[in-house]
């Protein structure tokens, strides 16, 4: 793990060349972090208590235990990819530092989430009209308290939460064993195919609004400012960070090489040719369609082959007691990442200094070659190059 903040708080990825170490499904250890502050002690009288608190709009506050989550609704397992709108921020920040931390492109990772679908949760809560306003949002908010502005809280259009085919879940596992507390434990929110920062760790309660999250982060975060706006400018002039358009939510497409990494010396004596891989992603539960490779600064480009491995799951449908139901059966959309490779006859490499890959997703929304620089380096997607060196 590379640790992107020094010590406190937690925020790390590992390198790009390990990423797929553990195969479709990220193991905790390789799992990217990212908090904003310190990771609340949820144990004790505290974790015995703990309770998931509904309130705001809804017929009645309502709240759950963990085991009243467990067993009042159907746990349900979805394989789903967190991505952090500051994935790839690095390159941003070389041609302009903005606001955040240098992530790499290994702000994303995948795992089978455990857990209930929030539509569920939310048809018992019942969202209401309060005199004669309509409720629109709902709001999640954390348990880490000691962030200076509070803690942190965020939200997300409720029509989207009510519907199971968006996947929200409100999960306690990750990859069939109980979240880590780096990673949310006891409880957290997953928006698939959202950017990760919707996903609310140590989840305590949520509220049904007809307003978005007034939480300092869900206002100061997860935002891309029009390019003009410079950090000192986005620091100095509030209303920037006020105005919902700049507000993101469906996480843009996205692709990376993670093999060779960029400087990388390619050994030429060994194999005729040389594979290229990477990941591809797409937000709001969009399929990837194509993945292209450029030898040539985008002059052309050539289809890479790509693989879904989520796919697998859509041949399953079973029912067991750590996973609950896996039917993915009748799902079409896609919540993670896919791979993708490219291989290439070694005589071919030799000439080649850089190397870039764009994806498509089903949307035709693609990658472009210009960089949209945003004093929050949120985003980034512009092509992802790397430079190759072949030895001898
Ligand atoms: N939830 C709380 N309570 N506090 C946080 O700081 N960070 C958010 C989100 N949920 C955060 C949070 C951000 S910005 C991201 S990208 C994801 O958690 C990261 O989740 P992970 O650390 O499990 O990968």
């Amino acid at each position: 793990m590379v640790r992107l903040t020094g010590k406190h708080p937690f925020n790390a990825e590992v390198s790009v060349n390990s990423l797929f170490d553990g195969g479709f499904l990220t193991p905790a250890e390789l799992f990217y972090t990212r908090s904003h502050g310190a990771v609340p002690k949820i144990e004790g009288e505290v974790l015995k208590n703990w309770k998931l608190n509904f309130t705001g709009m809804v017929e009645k506050d309502i709240s759950f235990t963990l085991e009243q989550l467990k067993t009042q609704f159907e746990t349900v397992s979805l394989p789903i990819t967190l991505v952090c709108a500051g994935n790839r921020r690095r390159e941003q920040n070389v041609k302009e530092k903005g606001l955040g931390f240098n992530w790499g492109p290994a702000g994303v990772s995948t795992a089978l989430f455990t857990g209930v679908y929030l539509a569920d949760i939310l048809k018992v809560a019942k969202p209401k009209k309060v005199n004669g306003v309509r409720p629109l949002h709902v709001i999640f908010e954390g348990y880490d308290f000691d962030l200076p502005q509070g803690p942190y809280g965020t939200s997300q259009r409720l029509s989207w939460a009510s519907d199971r085919k968006h996947g929200i879940l409100i999960a306690w596992a990750m990859n069939g064993i109980p979240l880590e507390p780096d990673h949310g434990f006891p409880l957290r929110v997953v928006c698939p195919g959202m950017v990760g920062g919707r996903s609310v760790k140590w989840l305590h309660k949520i509220e049904v609004a007809d307003h978005e999250s007034t939480h300092h982060l869900h206002i100061y975060d997860n935002k891309v400012l029009p390019t003009q706006v410079g950090p000192e400018q986005a620091r100095a002039e509030t209303h920037w960070w006020y105005n919902p358009k700049y507000t993101i939510q469906e996480l843009n497409v996205n692709s990376a090489i993670c093999k060779p990494g960029h400087d990388e010396t390619v050994p030429i004596s060994t194999t005729p040719s040389y594979t290229f891989r990477g990941y591809a992603y797409a937000g709001g539960g969009r399929r990837i369609h194509r993945v292209e490779v450029s030898l040539d600064e985008g002059a052309t480009w050539t289809l890479a082959e790509i693989e879904y491995p989520e796919d697998k799951f859509r041949e399953l449908a079973f029912n067991d007691a750590t996973f609950g139901t896996i039917d993915m059966t009748e799902r079409d959309e896609c919540f993670c990442w896919c791979f993708w490779n490219f291989e290439i006859p070694m005589d071919r490499l030799k000439d080649s200094a850089c190397i870039a890959v764009r994806a498509m997703d089903e949307s035709l929304a693609f990658q472009q070659r210009d960089m949209y620089w945003n004093a929050t380096g949120m985003m980034n997607n512009w092509w992802f190059r790397v430079a190759v060196h072949v030895e001898g």
